[in-house]
């Protein structure tokens, strides 16, 4: 088959008058009909934040990728636009798989991997990855320049370039796999199309995974963050919990000079999905992160409704003094706010009480007082398949999700702290939850699949009493 925007558009047309929306996001970009994965080329162009994904137009399933596009003027409303990319070959010709996006004076460039075979797709050893660029004047439509790098000799895993500016350079990292081992590349170019090669800029140490996909690294506070998505990592008690991770690693950097890292790799939402996060710089200075709302091989029921995958909120990264990067909703999410319902509940005591019959877009905020609570048990339950509680023998907010008929039940859990105020802010949407604990320090996101009838939100504390200082929610639109 040979693709083409024009194809792409045609089918999406048509796919799109046969989806069944009862998942589908109220607030958060998904693709109008077929297949998602990571956001890509998150930018700010032209009066516009643009934003990019991976994109399967053909089917609900991960197939030859393009790439999705749609702008907005706040990171919450968005518009579609046309398929920027599709696989016109020859760099590209299996996909054009993830990468990012700088303004070069007037003009939009989008740096991504070629994904291509050369022989029979079935053999690995057949696989090469070259970093393309295609320009673009008005933002929607990009002429492809073909590859501006290289599958260094011996590799086959090299890609998801992410390109920034610093000083007088442009600067690039690329995941790779050398081996069973995985690794960051770094190159440099004064013009975004001869790039120098700079060598590993960092590498897997002991069980860190064979392959690191979609690096990200910028300062934060005065450090440097590197964000990266490994694949490989053991499920280590509560940590690495699902297929691969996303996380960061904290050190000093400049440039020309080596990444030394301080610390250990830290996940960045311990829910069941968020991947292959990217970030960029608003006009203000803020860097926002969005990450796909999902995790790979997991069930995604909304395949049987002519769509697939979804991004997270748009959130602001801080670095904590400690070195932690903190997760914020952006601000502008607040723009969606309409009507607000306050919950004038101070104790429960054993019991469950219920709030909003109909749960679709809200946003909560809740604020227990945990030092002032005895119940083994207290949070708050969306239907019969979504609870996010404290559990006090355990002195963890976990986040429970029950669809045995789709095969997605499990928990997921954050320590916490029980002598302080337990704060939290929950977005849900029709098919999502994600809950950010106490401003940011850290993030549960999972994909949900409530009936329309099971979609009551309640309160609960059973075996004792829970005290809740502050709850209310906001309608979402
Ligand atoms: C991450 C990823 C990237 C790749 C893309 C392919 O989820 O595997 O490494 O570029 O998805 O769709």
């Amino acid at each position: 088959m040979t693709y083409s925007i024009t194809k792409a558009e045609q089918e999406i047309q048509s796919r799109r008058e046969g989806l069944n929306l009862r998942w589908y996001p109220r607030y958060h970009l998904a693709a109008r009909a077929g297949w998602m994965n990571d956001p890509n080329g998150l930018v700010w162009f032209d009066g516009w934040y643009h934003a990019f994904y991976q994109h399967h137009p053909y089917s609900t399933q991960w197939g030859p990728m393009h790439w999705g596009h749609a702008r907005s003027k706040d990171l919450v409303h968005w518009e579609h636009l046309p398929v920027a990319l599709a696989p016109e070959g020859p760099d590209d010709k299996d996909g054009c798989f993830s990468g990012s996006a700088v303004v070069d004076g007037d003009t939009l460039a989008l740096i991504y991997t070629g994904h291509k075979f050369h022989g029979d797709p079935g053999d690995e050893a057949n696989l090469y990855q070259v970093q393309c660029l295609a320009t673009s004047r008005d933002g929607i439509h990009f002429v492809r320049h073909g590859t501006v790098i290289d599958t260094p000799p011996g590799l086959h895993h090299f890609r998801d370039p992410k390109v920034w500016r610093e000083g007088e350079w442009w600067y690039m990292v690329v995941g790779a796999r050398e081996g069973d081992t995985g690794q960051v590349r770094a190159y440099l170019s004064a013009d975004l199309r001869e790039w120098q090669d700079r060598g590993v800029l960092a590498v897997a140490e002991k069980e860190m995974g064979y392959m690191w996909e979609c690096p990200d690294f910028f300062t934060l506070n005065g450090k440097r963050v590197l964000m990266f998505s490994p694949q490989g990592l053991a499920a280590d008690g509560f940590k690495n919990r699902n297929l691969f991770q996303s996380g960061y690693l904290v050190g000093e950097w400049q440039p020309g000079q080596p990444f030394v890292r301080e610390g250990e790799f830290v996940e960045m939402d311990y829910g069941h999905d968020f991947y292959a996060p990217q970030s960029f710089l608003t006009p203000d200075g803020r860097r926002i992160v969005i990450g796909w709302l999902d995790m790979w091989e997991s069930p995604l029921p909304e395949q049987e409704d002519g769509w697939a995958g979804m991004l997270s909120l748009p959130r602001e990264l801080t670095l904590s003094a400690d070195n932690h990067l903190q997760m914020h909703p952006a601000r502008e999410v607040e723009t969606l706010r309409g009507a607000w319902f306050p919950w004038p509940i101070t104790t429960l005591n054993n019991q469950q009480m219920t709030l909003v019959e109909h749960c679709d877009a809200m946003e909560v905020t809740l604020q227990w007082d945990c030092a002032n609570s005895s119940a083994e048990q207290y949070g708050i339950r969306l239907g019969d398949g979504l609870r996010i509680y404290v559990d006090v023998q355990m002195q963890r907010l976990v986040l429970e999700r029950h669809y045995p008929q789709y095969g997605l039940c499990g928990t997921r859990s954050v320590a916490l702290n029980l002598n302080d105020m337990l704060n939290l802010r929950l977005f849900f949407d029709s098919s999502s939850v994600e809950v950010f604990i106490n401003e940011g320090e850290a993030c549960l996101s999972s994909r949900i699949y409530p009936d329309a009838d099971g979609r009551e939100l309640a309160l609960f504390a059973w075996a004792g009493g829970a005290s809740l200082i502050h709850g209310g929610a906001w309608q979402l639109e």
